[in-house]
């Protein structure tokens, strides 16, 4: 009569502590014990719980447990009472433990009940947007948990492939399964292009729960995120000076996604061509100098990189032409001499050799002969 009374007033009433608490005293000394203090139990599934009414409080009074739902068996000899539970069918279900004291009241303890339910689904999704992110913007991420209970020992945790972004959790109270949606801001970043978002749902149901804990992960959706053009060398490039003749190579490779594309802009008549990021000229001429643009194109955002290109005379060709010169002249000059001596010892003139020879006849030399 009693369990059926109570049960009313807690369908009234709502919450069970508040009922209990105006009729039992959990505050006594040598209150009745729980194992386990916190019961855990799968909806469907069966459990029991022991409870141990009182040390010595409780001997020659009534006591028992209150339970809405299974049975209970006593113990013989103690003051023992077991809940057994062969199909838990009661999302917000309770029990009880008390005995009743000299005063006319009673001692008892409430027993945590937790009817649990693994979520049926977990799904990802990026909020009122589909096909590629752009870097800096701002999306919405959105991950729907089916059928799960109690939903306030719901975490859930979103990633981007093996990073976490961030944990949330619900404020919704029910026992009963619900299905919820959790949200989370994401800035996306060229570092997340490629990666897989995902979520994970974890109920906590702690040390009395299954351990492992229950996990359950959603599909990846993979993330695509458009950035750039960003150049390789953002600084401005340095004027270029260059010696005809040699190759000149402009580079203005830059990052991005899509690829990007590169137009350049010659000094020569400012004639647009379409190229890859690096202009080689390999000989340079005179005409080769100049103004160079780059236009880098990507997500339909254009950087310009302007170079400057001076182009010097090559001085080796014209020392070495003035070295040849110097050498035919000198030469020249050579043959030239020998040719006017040639004339003049033809015509029986004074010849130097001839005079060295009557010298060294006459010259009287020490030891000799
Ligand atoms: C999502 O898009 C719909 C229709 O375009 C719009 O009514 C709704 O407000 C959007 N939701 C958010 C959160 O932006
Ligand atoms: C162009 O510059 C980038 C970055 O400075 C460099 O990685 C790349 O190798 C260069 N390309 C050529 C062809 O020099």
């Amino acid at each position: 009569m009693f369990a059926v009374d109570l049960l009313l007033v807690l369908g009234l009433l709502g919450t069970l502590g508040d009922v209990l608490g105006s009729v039992c005293n959990e505050t006594c000394p040598d209150k009745p014990v729980f194992t386990p203090s916190t019961l855990v139990v799968k909806y469907g599934g069966s459990t029991s719980a022991t409870c141990v009414a009182c040390e010595d409080a409780c001997l020659g009074h009534k006591y028992d447990l209150e339970v809405a739902v299974g049975s209970r068996k006593r113990h013989p000899n103690s003051t023992t009472v077991t809940w057994i539970v062969a199909n838990m069918t009661q999302w917000d279900t309770y029990a009880w433990c008390y005995y009743n004291t000299d005063s006319d009241t009673q001692c008892c303890t409430i027993l945590n009940v937790i009817v649990f339910h693994p979520p049926e689904s977990v799904s990802m999704s990026i909020l009122n947007h589909t096909g590629p992110m752009f870097e800096h913007e701002e999306y919405t991420l959105q991950c729907t948990v089916r059928n799960v209970a109690p939903v306030e020992k719901l975490a859930v945790t979103f990633y981007m492939g093996l990073k976490e972004l961030g944990r949330v959790t619900s404020k919704a109270t029910m026992k009963e399964p619900i299905t919820e949606t959790f949200i989370l801001n994401l800035n996306a970043s060229k570092e997340d292009d490629g990666a897989g978002l995902w979520c994970q749902a974890q109920l906590e149901l702690g040390p009395s729960g299954p351990q492992p804990p229950l996990i359950t992960v959603s599909q990846e959706v993979p993330a695509t995120v458009y950035y750039g053009p960003d150049l390789d060398d953002p600084a401005t490039p340095q004027p270029i000076s260059v010696t005809e003749g040699r190759t000149l190579q402009l580079n203005c490779s830059a990052v991005g996604n899509p690829p990007p594309s590169y137009t350049w802009t010659l000094p020569s008549g400012g004639s647009t061509v379409p190229d890859g990021s690096v202009l080689t000229v390999t000989s340079v001429g005179f005409e080769h100098g100049g103004q160079y643009v780059c236009n880098v194109t990507s997500n339909r955002k254009t950087v310009t990189v302007n170079f400057s290109v001076n182009v010097q005379v090559d001085f080796i060709p014209y020392i070495i032409a003035g070295v040849v010169i110097a050498v035919a002249l000198a030469c020249f000059v050579a043959l030239m001499m020998y040719m006017q001596y040639y004339k003049q010892r033809r015509m029986g003139q004074y010849n130097l050799k001839d005079v060295f020879r009557f010298h060294a006849r006459h010259i009287a030399v020490p030891g000799e002969g």
